[in-house]
């Protein structure tokens, strides 16, 4: 049997890890999983508390959607994307089904990134326009479109890259000025009103789409209010504009909803990128969904993009069982009770370390961010900067006493499997409050 010690080798001398220098690479290890947690090959058990990369949103092992896999492969392991087949028809189907308002036929890609893409691609196609608006606080991927369509500082190290893209600031109640003495609805009209002033200096005929995360992800779950969400949609109508809404990370119940965006009934997006939660990373999936109006655009247009792996086989096969089971099993419902749950075991916490600066997020998809003062909101660690001693023994703590998940600067995500119980929240908010016990001295207060 090869050792622990043994996997980890050959990982670190054959492989290379993503976002980190690799000599900075300690990674644990995974022999299985079931539900929210996992096992390493030392036999120890970790909470799932980030669902992976917050794509493992049915939980682990779940047997309807191997055996959809397993039975599929047997059948057609592959197809090339000009074939019909069967699953690829439901598939399409069932996300017509569960997407907003027109959103009808999805274009399927092998993850988030190109799904992001190809969302480009088609408004830069449809309206003739190439200019793509995008926040400073978000990330869309990892390839130089999508990376530089992120403002987020992993776009950082290539360069200038794609021409065309212009951000916008964040509307961060928590931190930027705008919103000092102000609510978080007055402040977040201001920054919409900014969006469109932005929209008028680029000129709105080379301005082709607005493109915004559905509800913010990694970057810190900074959210603005449905005034904000209104008022783009607004500004995408009146410059000819087209709202894409990146659910990459936020789509499939993330938030309580089926899609963050679903959390703003009057927001009709003209596209979607989906991808993670659509198969619960059984299978490499992603989708650029469209509604039916861009679509039509393409009725006598080609739709010149393509992969050699979209629409693959056990791809559609697993996106069709899992929207089974988040249907059959209410997994929608079960992340919108239970976030209220951890909305409440989170401002417990707060109540008892001082160190909780903010706390955001809807369903389970919520952050807390730890600062050393709560008058001047300081971060225990800045925004980009290096690792503190005390948020580096949060993320030790976390992991010492069987937690997984990421502490990222001053944040804390907390963000399980849709399927997690109240006991297990309880068992993960425990282990939280036990690294944050460690850290109460470093509060300046
Ligand atoms: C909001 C968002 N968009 C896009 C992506 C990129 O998706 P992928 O890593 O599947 O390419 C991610 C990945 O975390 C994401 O969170």
């Amino acid at each position: 049997m090869t050792t622990t010690a043994e996997i980890v080798k050959n990982n670190k001398d054959y492989t290379l890890a993503s976002w980190t220098a690799q000599s900075a690479w300690n990674p644990i290890t995974m022999d299985h999983a079931e539900g929210v947690y996992f096992w390493d090959t030392e036999g120890k058990r970790y909470i799932d508390w980030s669902s992976q990369l917050v794509n493992v949103n049915i939980g682990h092992g779940h047997p309807h959607v191997i055996k959809a896999i397993q039975d599929h492969v047997a059948r057609i392991s592959y197809a090339y994307p000009g074939i019909a087949t069967e699953a690829r028809g439901r598939l399409g189907e069932l996300l017509a089904e569960v997407t907003p308002g027109t959103l009808t036929k999805a274009f399927f890609t092998n993850g988030g990134t190109d799904a992001i893409e190809n969302a480009i691609k088609i408004a830069r196609l449809v309206t003739g326009k190439q200019k793509i608006l995008t926040r400073y606080r978000s990330y869309h991927g990892a390839t130089f479109g999508a990376a530089t369509a992120g403002g987020d500082p992993r776009r950082h190290g290539h360069g200038s890259g794609v021409p065309d893209i212009v951000r916008l600031p964040d509307p961060y109640a928590y931190r930027s000025p705008v919103y000092r003495g102000r609510t978080q609805e007055e402040g977040d009209l201001i920054m919409a009103d900014m969006v469109e002033e932005i929209v008028q200096m680029e000129d709105p005929k080379l301005c082709a789409a607005i493109l915004i995360e559905g509800y913010s992800g990694t970057s810190g779950i900074i959210q603005p209010t449905e005034a904000y969400w209104n008022r783009l949609a607004e500004i995408c109508k009146k410059y000819n504009m087209l709202l894409i809404v990146d659910e990459v990370m936020s789509g499939f119940g993330r938030t309580g909803e089926w899609f963050g965006v679903d959390n703003y009934p009057n927001v009709q997006p003209d596209i979607i990128a989906v991808a993670k939660g659509i198969t619960s990373g059984y299978v490499p999936l992603g989708a650029t969904i469209v509604s039916e109006a861009v679509a039509h655009y393409f009725d006598d247009h080609a739709l010149s993009m393509g992969l050699t792996y979209s629409a693959h086989p056990l791809a559609m096969a697993a996106g069709v069982a899992n929207i089974e089971v988040y249907r059959n099993e209410n997994l929608i419902e079960n992340s919108r009770e239970m976030g209220k749950v951890l909305r409440r075991g989170l401002m417990d916490l707060a109540e008892k370390h001082a160190c909780i600066g903010d706390i955001r997020g809807a369903g389970l998809h919520q952050v807390v961010e730890l600062v050393k003062n709560r008058d001047t909101r300081e971060a225990m660690t800045p925004w980009q900067g290096p690792v503190s001693e005390p948020m580096a023994i949060v993320a030790k703590s976390l992991k010492d006493d069987g937690m997984n998940t990421f502490v990222r600067w001053n944040m804390v995500f907390n963000c399980p499997p849709l399927c997690i119980t109240e006991a297990q929240l309880k068992e993960g908010l425990d282990i939280l409050d036990s690294a944050l016990t460690k850290i109460d001295k470093y509060y300046e207060g």
